[in-house]
């Protein structure tokens, strides 16, 4: 829909032709940390995307964002950007392409998103999916889908410091519609499963806020995780990531490490079981059994991984005690964000505004709240 447009603005602010580009955001099902630790991920793509106009620069770049209203010229760039500036995301992708042999010439760029920014959807990995993609079309460098899901990781973890795993980025460029993904992060292997759910939608309700210290966390975490990794190395055994450290290695190696460590490698390993059964009851259509699941996801979260804050937690209480939801937890990296919920269609609005009118008493402010839809991933268009 936004083709035409897209066109249409780059010709009038940039000048030349341009091609269209789009790659979506993202949920997960469940699964949460477990990426970064060589487990299992159930993400889905969804209806909102980052689109990306993209034409050759005969001289200077120029590169706008149009939700940002910034408009920068890659010559007079201003000097010391945070590492989170949106002009790194495409930086960091340039230069994973060029740390594999390509040197991308200049472009020039327009990027337009409608993934909420902060709310958990990916919007960063959607921009760095959508300009990988972008860049091996047009100059014909041959990636696989699944390097370049590496190469907007390598950006992400690189070039903007957040050390994240390989979920956002894999389920923005191979989403399938009406599917989510199951996906091995250890092997990379993956499979679609559908997403068949009969009278049963997904909620999010979007806390609006992001704390502060949200990427620091998030890096501590993975290094307390790698923490259990290191002390089985130490002992000689052959493990890279905590998949490869069994629940009785865990036990084994309990006195020996930081109880904090411990009890973060124990959520992880929980909570790669609970993908298993959640996919295994999503396949036989039992969406209680699964909602069973998240509840222990987002309880783990909570208590062991210190992930959630008090409104995530209260967007989960609430939903929780209402009838036709089926399962709620937290979903993403954590510290705000969004939940994911099931619900029952018949019971969808009036979830909406229980849940709704309890936030904003409790924290004065209404909580957005979107039913989510799946989508295809990365494309041309
Ligand atoms: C963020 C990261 C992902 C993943 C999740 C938590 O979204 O980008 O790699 O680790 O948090 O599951």
């Amino acid at each position: 829909m936004y083709k035409n447009w897209l066109q249409e603005f780059y010709q009038r602010e940039i000048g030349g032709e341009a091609r269209i580009f789009q790659s979506p955001g993202r949920i997960n099902l469940i699964g949460e940390h477990t990426d970064y630790n060589g487990g299992y991920v159930l993400p889905a793509g969804i209806d909102k995307a980052c689109y990306l106009a993209i034409g050759e620069a005969s001289g200077d770049c120029t590169l706008i964002a149009y939700d940002l209203n910034e408009k920068i010229s890659l010559n007079n760039c201003p000097p010391n950007l945070s590492s989170n500036h949106w002009i790194n995301y495409l930086m960091g992708v340039r230069h994973a392409f060029e740390k594999r042999g390509f040197k991308i010439p200049h472009v020039n760029m327009l990027i337009r998103s409608d993934i909420p920014i902060g709310a958990g959807l990916s919007s960063s990995a959607a921009l760095e999916s959508v300009v990988a993609y972008a860049f091996n079309t047009i100059y014909g460098t041959g990636f696989s889908q699944l390097e370049l899901a590496k190469i907007a990781q390598e950006a992400e973890n690189d070039y903007v410091g957040l050390k994240c795993g390989i979920m956002d980025m894999f389920a923005s460029i191979h989403a399938k519609k009406d599917h989510a993904i199951q996906l091995d992060c250890r092997s990379l292997e993956f499979q679609y499963v559908p997403l068949q759910m009969d009278g049963i939608s997904i909620l999010l309700f979007d806390t609006c806020l992001k704390h502060e210290l949200a990427s620091s966390a998030y890096n501590q975490r993975r290094e307390e995780c790698e923490t259990v990794v290191r002390y089985w190395q130490a002992q000689g055994a052959n493990a890279t990531t905590l998949r490869d450290v069994s629940r009785s290695m865990l036990m084994e190696a309990r006195p020996h490490l930081d109880p904090i460590c411990f009890q973060r490698a124990s959520f992880v390993l929980d909570e790669n079981e609970r993908v298993m059964a959640f996919a295994a009851a999503m396949q036989q259509g039992n969406w209680k059994a699964a909602g069973a699941q998240m509840a222990g996801s987002h309880a783990g979260l909570r208590d062991e991984y210190e992930v959630s804050c008090p409104e995530l937690d209260h967007l989960v209480k609430v939903a929780s005690q209402q009838e036709g939801v089926l399962g709620s937890r937290m979903m993403g990296g954590g510290f705000g964000g969004c939940t994911i919920n099931l619900v029952k269609n018949e019971l969808m609005e009036q979830v909406i505004e229980k849940t709704s009118a309890s936030y904003k008493k409790a924290f004065g402010v209404e909580p957005k709240h979107y039913i989510a839809t799946t989508g295809d991933g990365a494309c041309e268009l």
